[in-house]
């Protein structure tokens, strides 16, 4: 090995090192920005390698490109609202697995030359072969799901789930004529004219796989995808014989299976369930049944303010409603006003509460209310008998006592026990259910008030109230 070898080898093992440090900083919101710094690093030492040791040919190309990138980049991550970075996230997923897709094709016309003048696949041909395949393959089927994925969640695209007739078979059969396509194309006797209907088939699978899955479970299958775009990018890092690259590959591939396991388990639904089950589709029984006839009491925050004045402890559970009205900072004046009044101010995180993980907690961050004030599920859980008030701001299934019984869109699902407080106060607008499409028997209990309207107009009417009271 050359000593400019080495050096880039080295650069690639510290790069390495700092995605790996960078993912583990990720795993807490308070490590979360230097985690995010620490990857960006890597990524910076491992570029900058890249470009050192290789043959450039046109350096003004790659600045011009480089530029170009980091302005767009710049721009829609200042731009993008917090509600709307799901969408975001699935078109850098997109982009990637086309970058993948693009750089594998260019290396199938380099390695078509070098199969002219090797009458035999020798074996580093054959391992170039099979990930320039795999490459094209997933980064393919990710680019078209990943923009599909986008559509759905900005509304560009209905939502809903486009199911029909004989839609598995019809998929079967595109993904058993796609698998043969790969066979052939990975012996390397195949012509471009096959390699672009190989191509155009995972493009259109990318398509079919992600229609029938609804707007709502988006976020599970842009994880995944965002895995699929790693596994792409680890092939291409084979194909490039480039280990930097198949390491970070590996990396995104692994923590986005990870996140796609932590999210299905958190709604206590199987991948398959995801992928294949069209949910919400149609809206559930159980909407009507919930509640059994009885009306859910309307309140006002002056209402509320007499019961605030008397409690002595008071956990906030956010949900997606919260996101929607952007009441994170109305919340946060909230805990100063009630911490100030003697009350002991808790926030409880459901681990899918929102629409991506850890949704609520960047919002909490952003309106800066102290990281040991949000307390995970399986902790809070405990504390909610003994706890005065829980004011519930936009949040719907993920307090939804349905989910202990059988037969419902969210049975099985680990909620917040809000029920079990003793004074539950619930802002949304409307009595309109929440993603799972079912009604919540939570706003018809006795214990229960709801105070209707936009979260964050009747937090800072609750705010108003209680500094009258
Ligand atoms: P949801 O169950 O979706 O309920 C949100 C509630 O917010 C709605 O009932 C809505 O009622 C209310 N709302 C909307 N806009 C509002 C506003 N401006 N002011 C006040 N209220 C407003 O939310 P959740 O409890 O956070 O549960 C999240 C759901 O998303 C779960 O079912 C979860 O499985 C699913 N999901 C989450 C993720 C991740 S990773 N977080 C990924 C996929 C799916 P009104 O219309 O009556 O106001």
């Amino acid at each position: 090995m050359s000593a400019g070898e080495t050096w880039l080898q080295l650069a690639y093992l510290a790069s390495a090192v700092l995605f790996i440090l960078g993912l583990r900083g990720l795993s807490s919101a308070r490590s979360a920005r230097r985690g995010n710094g620490l990857a960006a690093l890597g990524m910076l030492v491992a570029v900058a390698a890249t470009l050192a040791a290789q043959d450039v040919l046109r350096w003004e190309w790659i600045l011009a490109g480089a530029i170009i990138g980091a302005s767009i980049g710049v721009l829609a991550a200042t731009r993008v609202q917090m509600t709307a970075m799901p969408e975001m996230v699935a078109l850098l997923n997109g982009f990637g697995g086309a970058a993948s897709a693009l750089v594998a094709g260019a290396e199938l016309l380099e390695a078509r030359a070098d199969l002219l003048n090797t009458p035999v696949l020798d074996m580093a041909l054959a391992v170039k072969l099979v990930a320039i395949v795999f490459g094209s393959t997933i980064g393919s089927i990710t680019l078209t799901g990943s923009l599909i994925a986008f559509g759905k969640l900005s509304g560009r695209l209905g939502g809903a789930p486009l199911v029909y007739a004989g839609q598995r078979i019809v998929n079967a059969l595109l993904g058993a004529g796609l698998l043969l396509l790969c066979v052939w194309v990975g012996t390397g006797n195949a012509s471009l004219l096959e390699y672009a209907a190989l191509v155009g088939l995972a493009l259109l699978l990318g398509v079919l796989l992600v229609v029938p899955i609804g707007g709502a479970d988006m976020p599970v299958v842009i994880s995944l995808l965002n895995s699929y775009s790693g596994l792409a990018a680890c092939a291409t890092g084979f194909v490039l014989g480039n280990s930097g690259l198949v390491i970070s590959g590996s990396l995104v591939g692994a923590s986005g299976l990870i996140l796609t396991r932590i999210m299905c388990e958190a709604m206590n639904r199987s991948l398959g369930n995801v992928l294949f089950g069209a949910f919400g589709a149609a809206p559930e029984a159980a909407a009507a049944a919930a509640g059994g006839g009885a009306s859910a009491k309307g309140y006002t925050p002056e209402d509320a303010a007499v019961i605030f004045g008397n409690a002595s402890s008071c956990v906030v559970v956010p949900g997606y409603g919260m996101a929607v009205a952007q009441a994170q900072h109305a919340v946060r004046e909230l805990m100063d006003l009630l911490e100030n009044r003697g009350v002991e101010v808790q926030f409880a995180v459901h681990p899918v509460a929102g629409r991506m993980p850890g949704h609520m907690n960047v919002l909490l961050a952003e309106a800066r209310v102290p990281y040991e004030k949000l307390v995970e599920m399986d902790d809070i859980n405990p504390q909610f008998p003994e706890t005065d008030v829980a004011l519930v701001i936009g949040a719907n299934d993920v307090v939804n006592p349905l989910a202990r019984e059988e037969g419902s869109a969210v049975s099985g699902m680990p909620i917040l026990d809000v029920d079990r407080a003793r004074h539950v106060f619930v802002i949304k607008r409307s009595m309109s259910p929440g993603f799972a499409g079912i009604q919540n028997p939570l706003f018809f209990n006795d214990n229960t008030m709801m105070i209707f309207g936009d979260a964050k107009g009747r937090v800072l009417a609750l705010v108003d109230a209680i500094k009258q009271y």
